[in-house]
């Protein structure tokens, strides 16, 4: 029962997480094209650095943008930060659930760092406060003040986090946190950086005082980063599901050409809704395109030396018995799972048959399964079980 509860409480913060995130995202792309596309028109109200008329569900809009702030504050003003707010909680809250409370399955593997898992979660939340820290530290010092710098130095950041989750936590485990850590970086830039601003702007109108443009040009230029850094976030989060990235044994490298992809293709919408000329920003497209073929070519299977011998269905299934049927059995003993996941089990030879492919891709071809290796395989068990499969039709 408690591990259903807790498969429910999974999916319930995985359901907010995912509709709040798309909301945070949404505004994030919705407001970088509005301010791409302001213009200014012939009659505007003072103070206006531009506007834009918009159709959307059968209405028009039009929207003004002031350079600094309107007169005087205006009643009914919406806040965009619950969103921000809620997506990091979520998340936060989904860390908790599926990786430190089965922090020996998905966080821990003991062939890349034996950990116990208070250790685990010590790191990861050391970690990921360090990192924000630096971020914090690199866009305040005079590197902020220089946009490619500071780009190369958050690249930077991000591609060396990587490096050291890879060497301490599993394959999954590193990924998530990679995300996780870029994740919060955003959201804190919401909380303790752009809203503050914004109140402080607020507060400067209140007082009938004009307002700091510089709150407002600090408050854009971090939010600037987290549109820059949606896409990379996105396929950090989802990660999980593909042992392919994270299995490769430089896996940072797939991080690094994540990141220049994923930017570079935020950077080519930006300019095409800022209707920028396409000579200004169309090598964008071929170098992020450049950098995912890399990416695909490098997460490609190699061929692996599986050795010589026969191996019997018999043998097979004693590998499987030992390493997978804790988890993938129609009644798992494994604490953390109450049925098969995924559906598979993997009890007799024809259950082997059936996932043969499978198997190979998460057992041989990357060491994704069994999950955290707490069982310990080996890879000669491996080579033998990729030997069997290979025999199958
Ligand atoms: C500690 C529990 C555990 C053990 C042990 C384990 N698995 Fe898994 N397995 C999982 C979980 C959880 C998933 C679902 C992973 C996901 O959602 O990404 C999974 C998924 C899979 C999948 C489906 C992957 C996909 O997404 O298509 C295969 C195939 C698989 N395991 C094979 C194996 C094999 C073979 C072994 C033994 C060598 C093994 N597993 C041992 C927990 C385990």
């Amino acid at each position: 029962m408690e591990v259903f509860l807790g498969e429910w409480l999974n999916l319930l913060l995985r359901w907010t997480h995912l509709v709040v995130g798309i909301g945070w995202i949404g505004t994030s792309f919705y407001f970088m094209a509005l301010d791409y596309t302001l213009s200014k028109r012939e009659r505007m109200n003072p103070g206006v650095l531009g506007t834009a008329w918009q159709l959307h569900g059968g209405g028009f809009y039009h929207v003004e943008k002031y350079t600094v702030a309107p007169p005087q504050l205006p009643l009914g003003l919406h806040w965009f930060r619950f969103e921000a707010y809620l997506t990091w909680v979520t998340g936060f809250g989904l860390m908790i659930v599926q990786y430190y409370m089965h922090a020996s399955a998905y966080l821990i593997d003991p062939a890349v760092m034996a950990l116990q898992p208070w250790q685990a979660i010590a790191i990861s939340l050391g970690s990921i406060g360090a990192g924000y820290a630096i971020y914090e530290t690199i866009c305040r010092s005079r590197i902020g003040e220089n946009t490619p710098m500071l780009a190369l130095c958050v690249f930077a950041l991000i591609v060396l986090s990587s490096l050291l989750y890879t060497k301490i936590f599993s394959g999954r485990g590193a990924f998530v946190h990679v995300g996780a850590l870029t994740g919060t970086i955003m959201a804190v830039n919401v909380f303790a950086i752009i809203i503050p601003n914004q109140k402080k702007m607020v507060a400067q109108l209140l007082r009938g005082e004009t307002p700091d443009a510089r709150y407002g040009a600090i408050g854009k230029q971090r939010s600037t980063h987290n549109n820059y850094l949606t896409l990379p976030v996105i396929l950090m989060m989802v990660s999980p599901h593909y042992p392919f990235l994270f299995s490769h044994s430089h896996a940072w490298l797939i991080v690094a050409l994540i990141l220049i992809s994923g930017a570079l293709i935020r950077h080519y919408l930006n300019r095409v809704d800022a209707g920028d000329d396409w000579s200004s920003f169309g090598w964008a497209a071929p170098i992020a395109a450049i950098a995912l073929l890399a990416a695909i070519f490098f997460t490609a299977p190699r061929a692996r030396d599986l050795g010589t011998g026969a191996v019997s269905d018999a043998e097979a299934l004693t590998i499987t018995q030992k390493h997978c049927v804790t988890c993938h059995a129609a009644k798992p003993t494994h604490e953390s799972f109450q049925d098969a996941p995924k559906d598979i089990t993997l009890e007799t030879i024809a259950d082997l048959r059936k996932y043969a492919k499978l198997i190979f891709v998460q057992t041989v071809q990357s060491n994704a399964m069994p999950l955290g290796n707490q069982t310990g395989m080996t890879e000669d068990e491996r080579a033998k079980l990729g030997r069997w499969i290979a025999t199958q039709k």
